[in-house]
């Protein structure tokens, strides 16, 4: 798994600007304004942080911008990064700021000279989470170096260093739910998934496994109709963190973990079908939120569900036109095979409640391709039944600049999943595709349950690079989460 890169947290020592090899960070203001460790830097480079400051190109310096000086004369390090740092910085400024150190840290040591900054902990941050490659698969070289420490001089080393403890958790949590989506399907199988999350119980997860048998003997039938094509068998994982009060009803986490979404015998078209071995990207946030959780020692009571198949056409693949019932009872034409999210869901969700009795329940899926239509990959989309618990899930995701737009939900959009011979149909159509999608879970939440569904099919996983992570999976969620977490159920 993707660690982190290893942080040291130091008294400020201006005399390791001038001898500190990798890279060094220095911050001044955008009015150009220098503070001790840019000032020593300036000294020592002969005033090149000030002919910097001087030129025509910092006048559009802003928070966050981040200009270097290559093989500085009068320092052994081989870069000077001037870091341009507003000092009254919000905290997402801050991480935004940290995110731009992160992108150019590469494998080299990098020493960054914070001085007396406030919010050095959301810079710290920012920079880890930018800080992030998914190198797996690809042979390295002989001579690739060992990526370096990033130390962090500050005035106040221990209170920095308390703040962190935290912040490294989610970013751990945050790199496992990028690490399981971005990594491919043949490697990833559920199986595979499964061990990873049962390898949690070292850090103080219960984990439990329930396979194929077990699944059918609870009637999860709808889930197991999903991956009953593929030669990987199905699974759920169930994880719970017990970290508050022993009858405290925990909040309840829900993810789809389609490992391979090829449509089944509504076959998806071949280009862009890679894509899909991100189909579990809502399982990954569960695990990773779990994670998060536990490294942080959170003090409540989260369980984690995920359901884990492969949606494969074969001569035992469920067809178009199935009827299936759900362990719920009630039953699901299934129309399109490519509509699988929503019936590994609906066991999922209804075997949560039935067993945990949660004070809230949250799930997450990249469910549709319509909810990138409509929010791009800029937000997931958010659908809840109850306006107090999403408003604090709201407030938390913009805390942590995680963006989360609220979508409806209604009876005209219920009434489009009705069926000729079943209890419902597994589509509604393609208006409004996200909508009845989210509709067709409801059906599963029990009466005075507040539920959230995320759909994060459009932020889960993007092709270019955002602001704290390369292309790839972007661990959308994990901070949200833990955030939620901490302010809504967790003991204070
Ligand atoms: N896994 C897909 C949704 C998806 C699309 C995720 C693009 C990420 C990127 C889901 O299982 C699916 O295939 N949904 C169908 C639903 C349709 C058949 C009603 C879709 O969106 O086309
Ligand atoms: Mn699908
Ligand atoms: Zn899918």
């Amino acid at each position: 798994m993707t660690q982190p890169v290893a942080i040291e947290i130091k008294a400020t020592d201006l005399d390791a600007i001038a001898t500190a090899t990798g890279r060094v960070a220095v911050c001044v203001s955008p009015d150009g304004d220098l503070d001790p460790g840019s000032r020593r830097a300036n000294r020592v480079t002969r005033g090149a942080v000030q002919r910097l400051i001087d030129s025509d190109g910092f006048k559009s310096a802003r928070h966050g911008d981040l200009r270097t000086l290559a093989w500085p004369a009068g320092m052994e390090a081989e870069a000077l990064d001037v870091l341009v740092i507003d000092r009254k910085a919000k905290a997402l400024e801050m991480r935004q700021a940290g995110a731009a150190l992160g992108r150019v840290k590469g494998s080299q040591p990098m020493h960054v000279f914070t001085g007396s900054q406030r919010r050095t902990e959301d810079l710290v941050q920012g920079a880890l989470l930018r800080c992030y490659a998914f190198d797996d698969h690809k042979t390295p070289s002989s001579d690739r170096p060992e990526t370096g420490t990033l130390t962090i001089y500050h005035t106040r080393p221990d209170d920095l260093s308390e703040a962190m403890s935290k912040r490294v958790a989610a970013v751990e949590g945050a790199f496992m739910t990028r690490d399981l989506t971005n990594e491919p399907a043949n490697v990833l199988t559920t199986t595979e998934f499964a061990n990873r999350l049962d390898d949690m119980r070292a850090i103080g997860l219960e984990v439990e496994v329930l396979d194929e048998a077990q699944l059918t003997e609870l009637g999860m039938r709808t889930l197991l109709s999903v991956g009953q094509g593929s030669d990987s068998p199905s699974k759920v994982v169930v994880m719970q963190w017990k970290g508050g009060a022993d009858d405290a009803a925990p909040l309840a986490l829900v993810g789809k973990g389609v490992v391979f979404d090829t449509g089944g015998i509504s076959l998806k078209p071949a280009g862009g079908m890679e894509d899909m071995t991100m189909d579990m990207g809502g399982a990954g946030v569960v695990a990773g939120t779990m994670r998060a959780l536990a490294l942080g020692k959170v003090k409540a009571n989260v369980v984690g569900l995920v359901g884990l198949v492969e949606n494969m056409p074969s001569g035992n693949a469920t067809r178009p036109g199935d009827v299936v019932r759900s362990m719920k009872g009630d039953t699901v034409e299934i129309i399109n095979t490519d509509a699988e999210g929503r019936l590994v869901l609906c066991d999922v969700m209804w075997y949560a409640q039935d067993r945990f009795k949660p004070a809230g329940l949250i799930d997450l899926a990249t469910l549709t391709g319509a909810i990138i239509i409509g929010l791009g990959h800029e937000n997931a989309g958010v659908f809840s039944n109850d306006d107090d618990f999403c408003a604090g899930f709201l407030k938390s995701a913009q805390a942590e600049g995680e963006g989360a737009w609220r979508m409806p939900l209604g009876k005209a959009y219920d009434d489009m999943l009705k069926s000729r011979i079943a209890d419902m149909k597994n589509i509604g159509g393609r208006p409004a595709g996200s909508i009845t999608a989210a509709q067709f879970l409801q059906r599963f939440v029990q009466d005075g349950t507040p539920w959230i569904h995320l759909d994060i099919a459009g932020v889960a996983s993007v092709k270019s690079d955002t602001t704290y992570a390369p292309k790839g999976a972007t661990g959308w969620g994990v901070l949200s989460l833990c955030r939620f977490v901490e302010d809504r159920f967790a003991d204070k």
